[in-house]
Order: structure tokens, then C-alpha cells, then sequence
């Protein structure tokens, strides 16, 4: 418990870095294609704590030893080159540039991505580039395409990602599934991940008021001997508060597992159950989403994001404590085995295959417009759209 607390005082303190140069305009208009072969020394040991992880002991590293001008020194020789504008391009390339740093954009002309970035000051020639130009100026190729286009883009990508340069991804995909992305870089560069654990947009809000997104970082290769130093740099450069190290193996299995289980499939799947069950026994629309997915989003969720389940339960009638408690381990046995059969089809590249095939159909795009209006279609979040516009801040009559 005293562990636990810890953490959690840890977390809130975590204090916003000095930025000076916040929303100021880049100091960087011109790129050059230079490859550092001198990495500035920087000591990771005031930046590293040891904490306790339920009982685990686990490092995790944090920005307060990489103040600005740090940062600046440490990529002063180098051009990082943001491969795609979607939400993390867009969120960590506006972060580097706020933070002062030697960043470049490189988008396929024309597309949305080109709009967004011109949109955002990004200026055609000087900071924004196709994707050809801006591989072969950057000596940190930072590879935030879609996981589709890593694969699709990987062969005219290649002959940019040259001896001494750094390739950087915000997923494991593409290097562990490379048996089906076919991305076989050199073997004389650095590969490193670092994976911001949320939306581009939320590290770029958070960053505007001074805080910051945690990171998982990686180092898949480590040709310069300093691939760990770089993943750290990056990894604040782009706007995270504290990093946790992992593998590229484990990010992306760990990911693609939590994405389909609970963040998003098992969350739906555990919705759409109690929800029919209430209907079935003739409860109204308003009280099956209202018991469903209103109480757990607006109350017991954000309570358990705060302050832990236990925390949750003990604030909660002697009723539904004794009824949560009891039922929960039923719950836990019912969803065993589906947690196993999808992280073997993780682990197996299931999972990766059918993402790749689904998304290379050239009508994927309107297959899922199809299948995102039947959910919107259903009873269950169309009696929440009404719920929705019943919440206090939405009703102010
Ligand atoms: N989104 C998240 O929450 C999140 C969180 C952590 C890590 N990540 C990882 O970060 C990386 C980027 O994710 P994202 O969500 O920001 O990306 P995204 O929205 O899926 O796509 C990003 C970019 O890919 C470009 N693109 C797609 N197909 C292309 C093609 N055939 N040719 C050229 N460009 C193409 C798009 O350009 P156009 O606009 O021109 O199509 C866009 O700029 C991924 O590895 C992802 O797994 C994402």
C-alpha cells in the first residue's frame, strides 16, 4: 500500500519541465542531411528511478534530467525526420518543434497529411518535404506511417535508412511481424521505439499545459552502443513524462492484446451483453445504457482511474460491494479463456495478418463506415446518444 502511494504521489508531482521555448517558432528552417557519429554524454542516473510495481521492482526514467538545453545539445547535429502527419505525427513532430529541436515533416503530397501540416506552419522546402526527401535528409527517421504503410512503404523507405542513421517507430508492428511487414533494415543503424501510451492528441495537449504523456521505450538494435541514450532523448523530446522500458515484442503484443480486450473489444462486448440481457427483461432503453454504460463511464470508471478498485468498492453501498465481490471472480472465469485465445493469436501473427489484409482492400475505408454505422445504428448508442444530451452540461435549462 505505502508502495502504491508512492507511485501515485510520484505520478502527480511529476513537475512540468521548464519551456521556455513553448510555442515559440522552430529556430530550425533549413535541413541538412547530417548523421551524428558524437553523441553528447548525458548521465541517466538523476533521470532513473527503481520503483515498486505491486512487488516488482521496475526502472523507469523521467525528464527532469533532460531540461531543454539538454535536449537542444544532444540532437544539436542531427535532422529528425517525421514520417507521416496522423496523430502522432502531428502530435510529437509539434512537440520537437516547440521544443526547439532540429525537426522536419515528410508527408505524399497532396494527401490530408500535406494539408494538416501546411495548416500547422510546416513550410514546403524548409520543414516539409515528401517522405523520399525527408528519409534522406533525417539521420533520425522517425516512422510514423500507418502500420499498413510501414509495410507498403518499406522499399522505397530502405535506401534512405543508411549506416550511422536512427530508425524510430511508436510500435513494435512493424519489426516484430516482419516475417509479414517485410521491414529488414541494415545492421549497421539503431533501431529504437518510443510509444506514447495514448492518442497523438492527447501528448500534444498535455505538452501544451506542461505535463506529460507516459511512454513505453525500446531499443531493437543497438549498432552505435548508444541506441538506449537515444530512445530516452527522443522519448522526452517528443513530450513524455515518464518512460518504462519494454522490447519491441512485448509493446506490440501487449498492445494489440489490450486494444482487443479490454480498452475497446472486450469493453463493447461487456456492454452490449448487460445491456440486451436488461432489454430482454423488459427494462427501458434509458435504464439499460443509464445502468450500463453511463454510471460506469461518468461515476465508477474515473473513480477507479484515480483511485484504484479497491478504492471504488469501499465507496460503494454494503449492496454492491458484496454483489461486485462476489461476482467478479465469475466474470474472471468466463473471460479466461477468451484473454488466451486471443494472445495466442497475438503471438501467432493472427491478429497482424488480418489487419494487413483488411486494411490493403481497396474498400476498406467504406467497410468500415458500413460497419461503424451498425453500431451507431443500435438501440443501445442510440438511447446513449439521448442520454448524452440529458448530462447536466449538456442540459442547462
Ligand atoms: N494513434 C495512436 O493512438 C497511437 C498511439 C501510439 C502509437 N501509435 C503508432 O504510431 C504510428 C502512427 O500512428 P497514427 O495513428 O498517427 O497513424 P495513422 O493515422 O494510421 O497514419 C499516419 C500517416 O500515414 C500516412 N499514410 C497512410 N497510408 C499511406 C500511404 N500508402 N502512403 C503514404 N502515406 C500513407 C497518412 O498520410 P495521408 O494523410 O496522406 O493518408 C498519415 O500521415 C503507428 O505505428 C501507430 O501504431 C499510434
Amino acid at each position: 500500500m505505502a508502495s502504491r502511494s508512492i507511485a501515485r504521489t510520484l505520478f502527480r508531482s511529476a513537475a512540468p519541465a521548464a519551456r521556455s521555448s513553448l510555442l515559440r517558432p522552430a529556430f530550425f528552417t533549413g535541413a541538412s542531411k547530417l548523421v551524428s557519429t558524437k553523441i553528447p554524454a548525458f548521465s541517466q542516473v538523476r533521470g532513473m528511478k527503481t520503483m515498486d510495481f505491486g512487488g516488482t521492482k521496475e526502472v523507469v526514467y523521467e525528464r527532469s534530467d533532460m531540461p531543454l538545453p539538454k535536449l537542444q545539445e544532444f540532437f544539436k547535429n542531427d535532422t529528425l525526420a517525421v514520417l507521416g502527419y496522423g496523430p502522432q505525427g502531428q502530435g510529437q513532430s509539434l512537440n520537437l518543434r516547440d521544443n526547439g529541436l532540429p525537426v522536419i515533416v515528410g508527408v505524399r503530397k497532396g494527401g490530408r497529411s500535406w494539408q494538416k501540416a501546411v495548416a500547422d506552419g510546416w513550410v514546403e522546402g524548409k520543414t516539409l518535404f515528401s517522405i523520399e526527401e525527408a528519409a534522406d535528409k533525417g539521420s533520425y527517421i522517425m516512422n510514423l506511417l500507418s502500420d499498413a504503410a510501414q509495410r507498403d512503404l518499406w522499399k522505397t523507405l530502405e535506401p534512405y535508412v543508411t549506416k550511422g542513421k536512427t530508425l524510430y517507430f511508436s510500435h513494435g508492428f512493424a519489426m516484430t511481424y516482419n516475417d509479414q511487414t517485410k521491414v529488414n533494415p541494415p545492421a549497421d543503424i539503431d533501431i529504437i521505439l518510443c510509444a506514447p501510451k495514448g492518442s497523438g492528441a492527447t501528448l500534444r495537449s498535455l505538452f501544451v499545459e506542461g505535463k506529460g504523456l507516459n511512454s513505453s521505450i525500446a531499443v531493437y538494435q543497438d549498432y552505435s552502443k548508444h541506441a538506449k541514450e537515444k530512445a530516452i532523448a527522443l522519448g522526452i523530446a517528443i513530450g513524455s513524462g515518464y518512460l518504462y522500458e519494454t522490447t519491441f515484442q512485448k509493446e506490440v503484443y501487449s498492445d494489440l492484446f489490450g486494444e482487443r480486450g479490454i480498452l475497446m473489444g472486450a469493453i463493447f462486448g461487456m456492454f452490449r451483453a448487460q445491456y440486451d440481457i436488461l432489454r430482454e427483461n423488459g427494462h427501458s432503453p434509458s435504464e439499460a445504457f443509464n445502468e450500463t454504460v453511463e454510471e460506469a463511464t461518468q461515476s465508477l470508471i474515473p473513480l477507479i482511474g484515480a483511485k484504484g478498485m479497491d478504492w471504488m468498492y469501499a465507496n460503494c453501498s454494503v449492496t454492491a460491494q458484496r454483489g461486485a465481490l462476489d461476482w467478479h471472480q465469475k466474470f474472471y472465469d468466463a473471460a479466461l479463456p477468451v484473454y488466451k485465445d486471443l494472445y495466442k493469436s497475438v503471438v501467432d501473427g493472427t491478429e497482424v495478418k488480418r489487419a494487413l489484409d483488411k486494411n490493403s482492400q481497396p474498400d476498406y475505408r467504406e467497410q468500415l463506415e458500413v460497419e461503424l454505422k451498425d453500431i451507431d445504428d443500435m438501440e443501445m448508442w442510440r438511447s446513449g446518444s439521448t442520454v448524452r444530451s440529458l448530462r447536466p452540461e449538456n442540459n442547462k435549462d
